[in-house]
């Protein structure tokens, strides 16, 4: 009764569209979603898009969850086989309800029940107001007496109803991730998946835009995002035509890959998806991705609001080559430069097998007597009375076959019987299915914290992806559910560690962006993009990452990689959150002044970087240049970034800047440099945003970093 009033008091308060009985919706600041019940009880999708623009009479446009084996002859989002052997699912609304969380958030569940089975399936979309975003998830639940089998289970099939479909991908390899490419469906099933298992995002991230009609624009058009929230194999299936009826829409499945991954649904367990989170667009990608912005820093990732320190690595410093006082001599460096914490990489462990290089060692977790005497407690007192945070780097899931742990426990790794080892870069994953890895696993970094007090941040790596994908723990009837299982285990590990130590910094590394979504991200505070920091080749990956996740997020780190100058490498790494990895001791005198200086400015200048709002500008997708600035809240202070990136003489070099007060005036200041190339200024913010100021780059690999204060 009381469950009853509150919904219906809470129906009563929302911002939600009333409608006939048949019709239901939730709605974003922006945006409505509405579903239609069919008189046969099966339930339509019959809009997804601005909420003035709803159409008078609206369509059945794709029923909402479709199911295989009936009459519904597409990619489905359910298969299940029931325990009578039957193919087929036919779900029929039973209720549905709509509940107010807080101020921001509306939660939608539609509750259905297959027709004769006791198969009950629940459908939640829950919908961030303010942020315009729509998470998507469902709930099967058996309450029959015997366990059924199923094999595909989405977390969402979204229609799209257009005259063409223009789809971007980000697809990659190690060192070249995220590359976008749009393609213009065309009938048939197209299908962006992983089957990696784990560290499973190293070939093609788990997002995409859809932009109906025409190709994807920056300010305009419509276009729809998602982005799953999962770090395991995943699948995004395009259907152009799935029926007679329906020959030319879009049903987009997007959910777990369903490849070799059933399960035996027990009676009375719930089972509940990841979520499928979207977030539509009637002005183009970059107010969507300003969306997935507010929502990341706010929903989405840790201490989102909080601006991240610039970190010291060591990784392409020394590699695996240091010592106690090499480190000791660095962080004197980083204290005397600006720099606000360091982080020790790999190499620090493993005794029996050092861990000088890739092929021994991971596993044995004990620090290497050798290289470090004094251990990591010794490393914490040098720091601490130098007055450097500490940080340090660890793959907690993988072991070296020359290592302890594996002479011990042959057993834990994932696995085929009667294949020969598959070994990359030299490791195997512990398979966390089992209890005894799953507890091992998280004491690895629990016992280090623990015992050092002083360490405020772990780098979290992942360096191979499943191959022989067995698992000696679970029984042969469960071994296609190890990728689920594994990812169960890794977000337990993950959330206990957040909690036990809620105020250690971390960041989620996969040898570059290998495990990079929203579910994951719920435990970090930063990921990895790529080994790959060559700035030329950074700016793409910056630019395609900043699409779906804050700059605030995106560890941005200077080496000595490529053959550009330090001012390029530090004005590419400052639009993110700024980093190097750099042997102070062996920097010039000039250099270090430099890197002085320039991490000065970043502090002065990361509030705006780390937590504006952004505005793409130039994308070096279309042109040998890229521009974009981030604008604060207020819009009293703005930093522009416009890149180079081959030599071009040609036109104006003007940028028109976005998101300004157009009746303020600003101030021009360009940052980074001892010799500007634009003379310090003023300009009112109209001016400014119809493209009046020329930034007269014309050689690769020539930047500027301009600051804009209002006066
Ligand atoms: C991966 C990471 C690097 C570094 C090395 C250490 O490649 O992406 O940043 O931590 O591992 O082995």
């Amino acid at each position: 009764m009381i469950k009853t009033l509150t919904i219906l008091l809470a129906l009563f308060l929302l911002p939600t569209l009333v409608f006939a009985q048949d019709k239901f919706a939730v709605e974003t600041k922006d945006n409505s979603l509405i579903f239609s019940k069919r008189d046969d009880g099966r339930v339509f999708y019959a809009y997804y898009g601005l909420k003035n623009n709803i159409p008078e009479s609206l369509a059945m446009l794709r029923e909402v969850y479709p199911c295989a084996g009936g009459d519904f002859v597409g990619e489905p989002a359910l298969r299940v086989v029931h325990s009578d052997g039957n193919t087929s699912t036919l779900l029929l609304y039973q209720s549905h309800e709509i509940q107010k969380v807080d101020d921001n958030i509306t939660e939608m569940r539609i509750h259905m029940k297959d027709a004769h089975y006791p198969f009950y399936v629940t459908l939640i979309f829950k919908a961030y107001y303010r942020e315009n975003l729509i998470a998507a998830s469902t709930e099967l639940i058996n309450r029959g007496e015997e366990p059924v089998t199923v094999y595909n289970y989405a977390s969402q099939s979204l229609p799209v109803r257009a005259n063409a479909y223009h789809m971007t991908q980000f697809h990659g390899r190690f060192f070249y991730e995220a590359e976008m490419v749009e393609e213009k469906l065309t009938p048939g099933i197209k299908i962006l998946d992983s089957k990696l298992g784990v560290r499973a995002h190293q070939m093609r991230s788990p997002f995409f835009l859809l932009a109906p009609n025409q190709p994807v624009q920056e300010n305009q058009g419509e276009v729809y995002g998602a982005t799953f929230a999962w770090s395991g194999s995943f699948q995004f299936a395009f259907e152009v035509g799935g029926s007679e009826e329906t020959w030319n829409d879009l049903g987009i499945t997007m959910g777990v890959n369903p490849f070799a991954a059933q399960f035996a649904l027990e009676p009375n367990t719930p089972f509940r998806t990841p979520e499928m989170l979207t977030v539509y667009s009637a002005e183009g990608t970059c107010k969507m991705s300003r969306d997935y912005h507010a929502w990341g820093r706010k929903y989405g990732m840790r201490d989102g609001d909080k601006p991240r320190s610039v970190l010291l690595n060591n990784w392409e410093a020394t590699y695996f080559a240091f010592d106690h006082d090499k480190l000791v001599s660095l962080f004197q460096g980083a204290k005397d430069a600006g720099f606000e914490l360091f982080l020790l990489d790999d190499g620090w462990f493993g005794n029996k097998h050092p861990r000088n290089d890739d092929t021994a060692g991971l596993g044995d977790w004990d620090y290497n007597r050798a290289k470090l005497p004094h251990g990591i407690a010794g490393l914490c007192r040098e720091a601490e009375r130098i007055g450097i945070p500490f940080g340090i780097w660890v793959e907690p899931e993988m072991v070296n076959p020359q290592s302890e742990l594996f002479e011990t426990h042959p057993d834990w790794i994932i696995h085929q019987p009667h294949r020969p080892l598959h070994l990359q870069r030299n490791q195997l994953i512990l398979d966390l299915t089992n209890p005894e890895v799953k507890e091992f696993v998280y004491n690895v970094t629990a016992d280090l914290l623990r015992k050092n007090p002083y360490i405020s941040f772990i780098k979290w790596d992942t360096n191979r992806y499943i191959t022989n994908g067995g698992s000696s723990y679970l029984p042969p009837e469960k071994q296609s559910e190890l990728v689920w299982r594994y990812h169960k285990a890794l977000y337990e590990i993950l959330d206990r560690t957040a909690k036990e130590f809620p105020h250690v910094r971390m960041m989620l590394c996969s040898g570059g962006p290998g495990r990079i979504d929203y579910k994951a991200l719920s435990y970090f505070h930063e990921f990895w993009p790529s080994d790959n920091t060559y700035p030329l080749r950074r700016i793409f990956m910056q630019w395609s990452f900043s699409h779906f996740f804050p700059s605030i997020a995106q560890a941005a780190h200077i080496t000595t990689r490529g053959d550009t100058s330090i001012k390029f490498a530090f004005d590419v790494a400052m639009s993110c959150r700024l980093g190097m990895d750099v042997d102070l001791e062996n920097t010039s005198e000039e250099d270090f002044e430099f890197i002085k200086s320039a991490i000065a400015e970043y502090k002065n200048i990361r509030d705006v970087v780390q937590l504006g709002v952004l505005y793409r500008l130039i994308s070096p997708y279309d042109s040998p240049r890229c521009a974009l600035m981030y604008v604060n809240d207020d819009k009293s202070r703005a930093i522009l970034f416009v890149y180079q990136m081959e030599d071009d003489e040609s036109g104006e070099k003007r940028v028109a800047l976005k998101g300004l007060n157009p009746d303020a005036v600003y101030r021009i200041r360009e940052i980074n440099t001892a010799s500007p190339v634009i003379a310090e200024r003023e300009m009112t913010g109209a001016a400014l945003m119809r493209g009046d100021k020329t930034f007269p780059l014309s050689q690769r690999a020539t930047s500027m970093l301009v600051e804009l204060t209002k006066q």
